[in-house]
Parts: C-alpha cells; structure tokens; sequence
C-alpha cells in the first residue's frame, strides 16, 4: 500500500468513526439534559381551557406548550387540577396520568411522579416542574 493511499483510506476510517461519535451523542446520555420547558413569560397562558365543554370528567387531560393538565376531581376549583411539564425528567419521554393509580408513569423506562410531580419511582431522579392553575368562571388557564 502506497502512503498515499492509506492516508487516503485512513481519513475515510477517521471520518466514518467521528460519524459515529455524532450519531452516538444523540443516544439516551444526550437526552438526560433537563427537559423542562422553558416558557417565555411574556407569552401568557401555557394552557386555556373552557370547562363547560372540556376536561369535564376526572382524568381528562390537555397536554399543550410543553404541559399536562389533569382534573383530579369533579369540582371546578384549582385544587381539582394539576399541571405539570409533560416531558419526564428522565429522558424527556412525555408521561400519561393513569387515572386508576391516580399518578403519573412514564411509558419509556416507567418512572413514576405523584400529582405534585414529585419522583415516586425512577430511574427519574428529579421532580416534574409543577404550573400554576387559576379559574376565573368557566375559564382554566395554566401559567408557569
Ligand atoms: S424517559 Fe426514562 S423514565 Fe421517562
């Protein structure tokens, strides 16, 4: 093999290796960084519901801007709500409330968070961001 040539062969092997490195930062350690939302506060609600018409039965839910809104209970009052980023801690998957276990789990590796969004089982270590639920009427909205 002439020099020429395996510097040439060479530089096909290094570019085919850094390719991989690339490919390889997109795998679960890339995803790790914090998921959390980042809502620009001059945007207003991250959430508007009319509860005349929607979320009107316990375990109805709304995901909008980074967010899921679950009623808990049969009253229009904020405390039957909870709102909390939907994007898991873990690796950003987005988590379903199962309305049976009355809690969040997340369908990728099956972290579980509490209606606070507190961590009641990992791999999740951290905590989903909780939002604020206000009710003016019939009028939900959802602010960070
Ligand atoms: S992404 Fe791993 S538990 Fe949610």
């Amino acid at each position: 093999m002439e020099r020429q040539e395996f510097l040439t062969k060479l530089g096909i092997s290094l570019a085919a290796v850094c390719v991989g490195c690339n490919l390889a930062s997109c795998g679960s350690d890339a995803k790790s960084d914090d998921p959390t939302p980042t809502p620009d506060p001059g945007t207003g609600p991250m959430i508007s519901v009319n509860l005349d018409t929607e979320i009107k039965n316990i375990g109805d839910f709304k995901v909008a801007g980074g967010v899921i809104l679950v009623r808990l209970a049969q009253a229009n009052a904020a405390d039957s709500f909870t709102a909390v980023q939907v994007a898991c801690t873990h690796q950003g998957t987005s988590i379903n409330y199962n309305t049976a276990q009355g809690k969040f789990i997340c369908p990728n590796h099956l972290s579980e968070f509490s209606t606070a969004g507190a961590v009641l089982k990992g791999p999740a270590v951290t905590a989903l961001k909780k939002y604020t639920v206000t009710i003016t009427g019939s009028a939900l909205t959802v602010t960070a």
